[in-house]
């Protein structure tokens, strides 16, 4: 089948390599010329394991082709996916802009039948407005449906996430365009949820919402657990293995950040606000989120009274491991709070630092961990990179001025960094 992706992020430039992959012929359609260009060489923007092997091995097999025009990708295509960026506003709403730009451009360039399916998280309604704007614009011969085909995929492991997805949702209008994008779903295995549009625009955003809620609940206990003795990583342990629950997305820590759960809460509560819903729970969900970024900068003071003048070592900047990702990372806040209070700080990171250099000044960027930690008065984990799991803590003591870890991943084994003599402070412990 040959198939279009309209934007290059995360979303479009892994799902269109996937389904290159698997032997279709995809066009990916970008805006900057020098990105395109890059892209036919197999120079990806982004780090992402394993992408960008794919990539090239899908351009040399020319099934993966990137261009700026639409002309020749959309008349050729049966199916064009939306997969361009859909930020948030002021007031948390979804900027849908670029998504109605390139509808008026698919619209003026499609012929024949096109399933016209969004990737992109959009609030519910959205692709009427797309299905309106492409009515309008389009040639009276063409025929077009529009879909609406969510994204799950995790940074990091955004290929396997692909490849192996715990569900396929499908939203759409017609029986001919269900039965277009199952036949290209087709050798992914996955639960698929057949429905409607709206629904599928909701599962989404529901999903996101409901992540974040157990991060959430679990740095909420984690606080109860330390301000009354519990041990909270045994309490999330202890209701994790029960079914009903289920152990992933219980880490407390510094945390949530990225591309998706911050802003996907804030358009959801901006959709509830809309239809006249107060979704206090989600208020909350953010609330619980924000203080539990701030709780590592408080415990930074509660370490060492007074900043001024201290060094600091931060590791780990993105989001999360495995991605050089820096958007609503928690080590931004938290870098700005200590820096507010007079600490120098010295960061590593083993993929970020590019990208952070852009967003944080006046700080000290290291070559690796040992060169971060030197002469430093306090370490603070952000970021829970594999590297960073089995650093040589007893050469890390000696190096440091005043050894004291604040571990905002729970990455150390407590007992073990106080028998080495460190002061140490984790999350829910
Ligand atoms: C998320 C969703 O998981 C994915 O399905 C959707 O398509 C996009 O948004 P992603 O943003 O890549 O994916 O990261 P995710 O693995 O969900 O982590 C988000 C944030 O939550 C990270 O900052 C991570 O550190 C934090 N997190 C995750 C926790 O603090 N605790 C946990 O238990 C899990």
């Amino acid at each position: 089948m040959t198939i279009t992706f309209i934007g290059h992020g995360y979303v479009g430039l892994v799902t269109a390599s996937v389904f290159a992959d698997l032997g279709n012929t995809v066009w990916v359609i970008g805006h900057t010329k020098e990105k395109i260009e890059n892209l036919k060489k197999g120079i990806i923007p982004i780090y992402e394991p394993g992408l960008e092997e794919i990539v090239k091995r899908n351009v040399r097999a020319k099934r993966l082709l990137f261009t700026l025009e639409y002309d020749k990708a959309i008349s050729s295509s049966s199916i064009v996916f939306i997969a361009v960026g859909t930020p948030s506003r002021e007031n948390g709403e979804a900027d849908l802009s670029s998504v109605f730009e390139v509808s008026e451009k698919i619209a003026q360039h499609s012929t024949g039948y096109t399933v016209v399916a969004t990737k992109s998280t959009v609030p519910v309604g959205t692709n009427k407005k797309i299905k309106e704007i492409i009515e309008e614009k389009k040639n009276p011969k063409a025929e077009v449906d529009v879909a609406s085909v969510p994204e799950f995929l995790r940074e990091g492991q955004a290929i396997s996430d692909t490849l192996n997805p715990d569900r396929i949702v499908i939203g759409t209008e017609s029986k001919k365009s269900e039965k277009l994008l199952l036949e290209l779903h087709k050798p992914i295995d996955g639960n698929m949820v057949l429905t409607n549009i709206e629904t599928a625009e909701m599962i989404k955003y529901a999903a996101n919402a409901f992540l974040a809620t157990k991060i959430s609940f679990a740095n909420a206990i984690a606080h109860l657990s330390e301000v009354t003795g519990a041990d909270g990583l045994k309490v999330l342990e202890g209701i994790g293995y029960d079914k009903r629950i289920g152990a992933s997305f219980l880490s407390p820590g510094a945390g949530y950040g990225g591309s998706c759960l911050p802003k996907d809460i804030k358009a959801l509560l901006n959709i509830s606000q809309k239809n006249g819903y107060d979704f206090g729970l989600l208020r909350q969900v953010h609330k619980v989120n924000e203080e539990a970024i701030k709780r590592i900068s408080k415990k930074a003071k509660k370490v060492l009274p007074d900043l001024f003048g201290k060094t600091i070592t931060v590791l780990g900047l993105s989001f999360k491991p495995n991605t050089d990702d820096m958007r609503d990372a928690p080590s931004i806040p938290i870098i700005a709070s200590l820096k507010r209070e007079g600490a120098k700080i010295k960061i590593y990171d083993p993929v970020a630092i590019t990208n952070a250099k852009k967003i944080i000044k006046d700080i000290v960027f290291c070559k690796d961990p040992y060169e971060a930690c030197k002469d430093s008065d306090l370490l603070i984990i952000v970021t829970e990179w594999n590297e960073f799991k089995q650093l040589d803590l007893n050469k890390i003591k000696k190096i440091m001025r005043n050894p004291a870890i604040i571990d905002g991943r729970n990455i150390y084994d407590a007992q073990k960094a106080k028998e080495l003599g460190f002061n140490y402070v984790g999350v829910g412990r």
